[in-house]
């Protein structure tokens, strides 16, 4: 018999795994020279995690995937569909997925649907909707969902170095989950640019020019925020405001981008509705309205204005997703999923 049609799909359990090993960036920057402050306060980070060379994305997603099932006394026979998002090539054919599922073939389960997902940091955002649209769809076999998040940032030596990292993050998927997702009200933003790509197949490093990036991803945050707040009103009948949500999360490559993209938000929030801010936000922020959007993202003075403006918001609301990505820096894919594994030290 069919399962019933699923609801508040999303994800049910999560774990991740870094490397032991990792570099304090104070330290970095005395081996690279740079000036005292610039990766810890100019970036934002405080240690870089690297494997060594008995690890790498295969190793991690095996721990992971392992550990997430322990913990949560997952049966491998409920796995159905297992979805792999990196950007670190390890083969040009063989999935890392395929490398999974020794896990599962020990106990008699092959019959999982799912591949790699591979395009810069958004292939596991891709792989985790993959999951979440069969559990919602009618292929759903009743079984459980599983996303896997995996990646090895390594950079050549230059500015772009101490912005590396590694992670695996497992997300179990399925109905009536903690944390669900909206389906109809997804934004999207996808263009051809060369801001960040791996032309060279035999080296792990990437080609990047970081400051195109981070126009880049500004640019796509504020087009997906738009194209959520014209969903949201469509569907709920309402403006979408800042102050509607508890909590954001973004992809954190280093935090210092991570405070950009939330004053920017703050920003495209103000410009939608002016009339509803108040005094000081107006006073800060109204002298920009008039700049063109490329003006705009160029303006270092409404950076700044914005920061300023945003920072009781973001120390309320953005702040408590930053410690992983702080600790262990980027992680491509895993990067915003690491967002929502809070430590349960830290937990209320
Ligand atoms: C981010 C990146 C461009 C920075 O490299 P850079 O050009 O050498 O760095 P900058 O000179 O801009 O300095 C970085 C920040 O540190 C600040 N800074 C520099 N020295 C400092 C010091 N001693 N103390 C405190 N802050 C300092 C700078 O003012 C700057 O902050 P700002 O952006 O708020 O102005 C580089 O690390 C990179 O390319 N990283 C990879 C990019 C990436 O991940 N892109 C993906 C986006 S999705």
């Amino acid at each position: 018999m069919a399962p019933a049609a699923a609801n508040n799909v999303g994800i049910l359990a999560l774990d991740i795994y870094f490397p032991p090993n990792c570099v304090q960036q104070e330290a970095l920057e005395a081996h690279d020279g740079a000036s005292k402050g610039k990766y810890t306060i100019g970036l934002g980070q405080d240690c870089m995690s690297f494997c060594s060379d008995v690890e790498d994305v295969i190793s991690m997603s095996l721990t992971v995937v392992s550990t997430l099932l322990q913990k949560y006394e997952i049966d491998p026979k409920q796995i159905g569909r297992l979805e792999v998002g990196s950007e670190t090539v390890i083969d040009k054919s063989k999935s890392i997925k395929s490398f999974l599922m020794q896990i599962f073939e020990k106990y008699g389960n092959t019959d999982i649907e799912g591949v790699d997902s591979t395009n810069a940091c958004y292939g596991g955002t891709a792989a985790l909707f993959n999951c979440v649209n069969w559990v919602e769809s009618n292929s759903w076999d009743g079984r459980y969902g599983l996303v896997v998040c995996t990646d090895s940032a390594v950079y050549a030596e230059g500015p772009a170095r101490p912005t590396g990292g590694a992670a695996a993050i497992a997300m179990l998927i399925g109905p009536d989950a903690p944390i669900s997702f909206e389906s109809k009200l997804r934004g999207s933003h996808m263009a051809h640019v060369y801001d960040f790509y791996k032309p060279d197949l035999a080296s792990e490093y990437p080609v990047v020019d970081g400051k195109l990036s981070q126009t880049c991803y500004l640019m796509a945050l504020d087009t997906c925020f738009k194209n959520f707040c014209q969903k949201y009103e469509k569907h709920e009948g309402k403006q979408f405001s800042l102050s509607d949500a508890d909590y954001f999360v973004f992809h954190s490559p280093y935090n210092k981008l991570v405070q950009k993209s939330f004053a920017r938000l703050v920003f495209s929030d103000f410009l939608r509705n002016p009339s509803s801010k108040d005094e000081v936000t107006n006073e800060k922020l109204g002298p920009f309205t008039t700049l063109s959007d490329d003006e705009s993202y160029q303006s270092r003075d409404l950076e700044k204005a914005s920061q300023q403006v945003a920072k009781p918001l973001y120390d309320e609301k953005v702040q408590p997703s930053t410690l992983i990505p702080k600790q262990v820096g980027n992680m491509y894919t895993a990067s915003i999923y690491a967002d929502i594994c809070i430590p349960s030290s830290q937990q209320k």
